[in-house]
């Protein structure tokens, strides 16, 4: 048995992707929690709903970020969880966090990295009228959306798409790499 936390910040369809996937092909994973930074993340309710313990950190009620990643670790230590995968999680993590546990957390972006790191990569992609877009997974380190990649995956865009348009294939791309990608992991 694999044992993950799925850090969230928002509406969490990735973690729904995961949460079915796992379900639907009986995988040998456990999502021991999931953790929001974000009280009103509807990502919580989809937790809720799959009966996985969910945990609001909220950084406002540490008295620096030290404390806030401390704090966070202390649970997912308590939960004995292996591998730790963001998704949509929109802090920055720093080596109190990454240090507890080294090549053992997991992000996914939107985009052909190491093309459009940051926010705004769509619109980035359109505005440059690039031909392909594509997403990444890749495990986290101190420099943001850098660390080595573990799998990508490309789509060929048409020379009409929109923000919407490429927004929506993207989230259906990462709806498939990243539950597949997680399940090849070591334990
Ligand atoms: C995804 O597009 C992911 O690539 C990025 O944040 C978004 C999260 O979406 N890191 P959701 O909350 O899983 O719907």
């Amino acid at each position: 048995m694999l044992t993950i936390a799925i850090l969230i910040s928002g509406n969490g369809s990735n973690l729904q992707a995961i949460i079915d996937a796992i379900k639907k092909n009986q995988w040998p994973i456990k999502i021991a929690c999931v953790i929001s930074d974000q009280p009103e993340a509807y990502g919580l309710k989809r937790a809720e709903k799959a009966g996985i313990p969910a945990y609001v950190f909220q950084k406002k009620d540490f008295p620096d970020k030290a404390a806030f990643e401390h704090a966070m670790v202390n649970q997912l230590k308590q939960d004995q969880v292996e591998w730790v995968v963001l998704a949509g999680f929109m802090r920055i993590l720093g080596n109190t966090f990454l240090s507890a546990f080294p090549e053992r957390i997991l992000n996914i972006h939107p985009s052909l990295l190491p093309k459009y790191p940051g926010l705004n990569t769509h619109e980035q992609v359109i505005l440059n009228g690039d031909k392909e877009h594509g997403v990444t997974v890749h495990l986290v380190t101190t420099e943001l959306d850098g660390g080595p990649i573990i799998a990508q995956k490309k789509i060929n865009l048409s020379h009409n798409e929109t923000v919407a348009s490429v927004k929506e294939k993207i989230h259906k791309l990462e709806h498939q790499l990243y539950p597949q990608t997680i399940y090849k992991l070591k334990r």
